[in-house]
């Protein structure tokens, strides 16, 4: 079939075109109907239906494929690689489901997740799945109050994490972040497990900390059954960075997800039963649960999970594995791939990479020169994809599984089955016509796979995402896009102030939150700027409330290092910005309004756009001055 056709029948007709996806998945009981949008514009899928993600990634493929791969736990930070076959993860997802059954985790609780990239990890989210309760991973990069606000949302009966983390050969701890997140936290855990890693030495807490070790030898014959689920609960709750400094619990339902994946990884990634996939994101983002954990293992691949930098102990790591375990499928992210550029390009010559078909990025615009450096490193095709925690899965991209559509340099493709995408005009609403820059948007009903709602908070959803436009309710991905005269698809970056540091999302308005409580801050703004290995780094312009302390380059030196020691202990080193500058004055419309996108502009040696509402053009002059200097 060719990709318009295809695409038609998810749009003309997405109860039939669905409910043919829909088989891709094992159901315990059938759905009575494909779609409910009755209440637009929240979309109910396969309604009535029964099904479990868990059982969909591990269990489907005991009966026939016990013994083969399913999880490769590999990690050059503790030099350890470990197989599970699917009966092996099963029976260590039971051995977690039955502890976490033991501490009266039930359907509906909340687990949050705080680990770092081990086996564990994928063992917890899987037996939240199995039990139907409700994971929350956390990214381990993030501190103790980035942690505590996720807690107080998701208020979770019990935490999972561990010791520590290890990055470039060294421990990164998590057990005293979290008890500090705890201590901050209103909401408190009656639990936390602990998997010791033996990187470094925890205080336990007694009756509240749990050795996960010790619980599980009690547990080693657990036999945990499937908890079926309606199609409509909630998986899990992803925390995303937004516009204003309260991250969004992203919530994802079950059914629909377990479709989506399967659908995308046949569609999309074209992977088959049997072959590996390895995705070189983490477990605490989206890419890590969609393309590491659930969608890999529906499609009945042995999944990678890696812990470690790509670099060490060489730049030949990430090839090693490709060679070792047959990689046909990969994905990863621009960043990752221009840091590799940057070593000798032996390392990838030294590997037979026959097997793998395809490179797949995501996460931050894909420039050509990169793109084309890894094509013709790899001699495979390199396939982009734009989409969002909120939405769980390709939004825009080639599907390679349905027809050999061409790519085109710079534009991660066209929309993909179910998603009605257009573009439209940020002040008129009207739709941009070709070659016109305006908003990427998605009419409603979102396809199956997006986000649910924002936990606990549906008024969020529609104000947020659904409200951006008077003329129609369109879901606003707060991009800027364009489409060309062939139907490809441009992503020009936020129009919002959420950030991508080395593909990872962040929001300026948290930053600015986290320096703004140093006591010699009195206003701060935070901007993304363009860089050549990250995309973009943060930047702050804070005003210091004590002037004479940065009289000297000693002070002011001094300042900027402990404005980035705050934003560290608070958010966590991945949202440290990489510079700190001081100025008397800041950027502001006549009514308030910090003017980031000029000073983004001027940082980027742009035109800082229309300044007739500023209040004081010489913030501006100080901006450049600044910078300069
Ligand atoms: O701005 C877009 C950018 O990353 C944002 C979503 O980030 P996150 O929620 O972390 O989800 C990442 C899932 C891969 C988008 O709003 N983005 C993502 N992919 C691309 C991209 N920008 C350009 N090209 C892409 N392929």
């Amino acid at each position: 079939m060719n990709f318009a056709d295809f695409y038609r029948q998810s749009i003309d007709d997405p109860q039939t075109f669905w409910a043919n996806e829909a088989r891709l998945i094992d159901w315990h009981k059938p759905f009575d109907q494909a779609m409910d949008y009755s209440r637009p514009p929240f979309t109910k899928w396969f309604v009535g239906g029964e099904t479990n993600l868990c059982h969909n990634a591990v269990d489907r493929w005991v009966a026939t494929r016990g013994d083969e791969p399913a999880l490769i736990m590999v990690s050059t930070e503790t030099d350890t690689e470990k197989v599970y076959s699917f009966r092996e993860l099963q029976a260590e997802v039971m051995r977690m489901a039955a502890i976490m059954r033991s501490l009266g985790v039930t359907r509906g609780d909340r687990v949050l997740i705080y680990m770092p990239m081990i086996a564990e990890a994928a063992f917890a989210m899987l037996a939240c799945a199995r039990i139907g309760a409700i994971h929350s991973v956390v990214f381990g990069g993030f501190a103790s109050n980035s942690l505590a606000t996720r807690i107080d949302d998701a208020k979770p009966k019990l935490v999972i994490s561990a010791d520590a983390g290890s990055r470039g050969g060294k421990s990164v701890a998590y057990k005293p972040l979290l008890d500090q997140a705890i201590d901050i936290a209103q909401h408190k855990p009656a639990h936390v497990i602990l998997v010791d890693r033996g990187l470094m030495p925890m205080e336990r807490k007694a009756g509240r900390d749990i050795d996960y070790a010790a619980a599980r030898e009690r547990y080693l014959h657990a036999d945990v059954p499937v908890t079926w689920l309606e199609s409509n609960e909630m998986s899990y709750v992803l925390y995303t960075s937004g516009t204003t400094g309260k991250p969004k619990g992203v919530q994802r339902d079950v059914g629909g997800y377990a479709v989506a994946l399967a659908s995308s990884m046949r569609h999309i990634f074209c992977g088959k039963v049997g072959e590996t996939y390895f995705s070189t994101s983490d477990i605490g983002w989206v890419v890590g649960h969609s393309y590491i954990v659930y969608g890999p293992l529906i499609a009945g691949m042995a999944t990678i999970m890696y812990e470690g930098l790509p670099i060490r102990p060489d730049a030949g790591i990430w090839w090693r594995l490709v060679e070792k375990y047959k990689v046909t499928r990969m994905f990863s992210a621009p960043t990752a791939v221009r840091v590799l550029k940057k070593q000798p390009p032996e390392f990838m010559r030294k590997y037979d990479l026959s097997s793998l078909k395809a490179l797949y990025l995501a996460g931050e615009p894909l420039d050509e020169t990169t793109s084309e450096w890894i094509a013709s490193a790899l001699g495979v095709p390199v396939i982009d994809n734009y989409w969002q925690t909120e939405t769980g899965w390709p939004i825009l991209s080639v599907a390679k599984g349905v027809e050999d559509t061409p790519t085109r340099l710079g534009s991660p493709g066209m929309p993909m089955h179910g998603y009605k995408v257009k573009i439209l005009n940020e002040s008129t609403g009207a739709v941009c016509s070709a070659n016109e820059k305006g908003v990427v948007v998605i009419e409603g009903p979102l396809p199956p796979g997006c986000m649910q709602t924002v936990y606990g908070d549906d008024a969020r959803f529609v104000n947020t995402y659904w409200s951006n436009f008077a003329s129609e309710q369109v879901y606003s991905t707060f991009d800027w896009g364009i489409r060309d005269q062939d139907g490809y698809y441009f992503i020009l970056g936020r129009t919002d102030d959420v950030i991508n540091v080395a593909g990872h999302r962040l929001g300026t308005r948290e930053i600015e939150e986290s320096i703004s409580s140093h006591p010699n801050v009195s206003e701060v703004a935070v901007v993304g700027i363009e860089d050549k290995l990250k995309g973009q780094v943060a930047v702050a312009f804070a005003i210091p409330k004590n002037a004479e302390a940065i009289a000297t380059t000693e002070g002011r030196l001094a300042l900027e290092g402990e404005v980035m020691a705050v934003v560290d202990k608070s958010l966590g080193s991945v949202a440290r910005p990489a510079r700190v500058y001081f100025v008397t004055l800041l950027p502001k419309t006549r009514s308030g309004k910090l003017l980031r996108r000029s000073i983004q502009a001027i940082c980027e040696g742009r035109d800082p756009g229309d300044l007739t509402t500023i209040e004081d053009p010489a913030s501006l002059e100080q901006i450049r001055g600044v910078v300069k200097g």
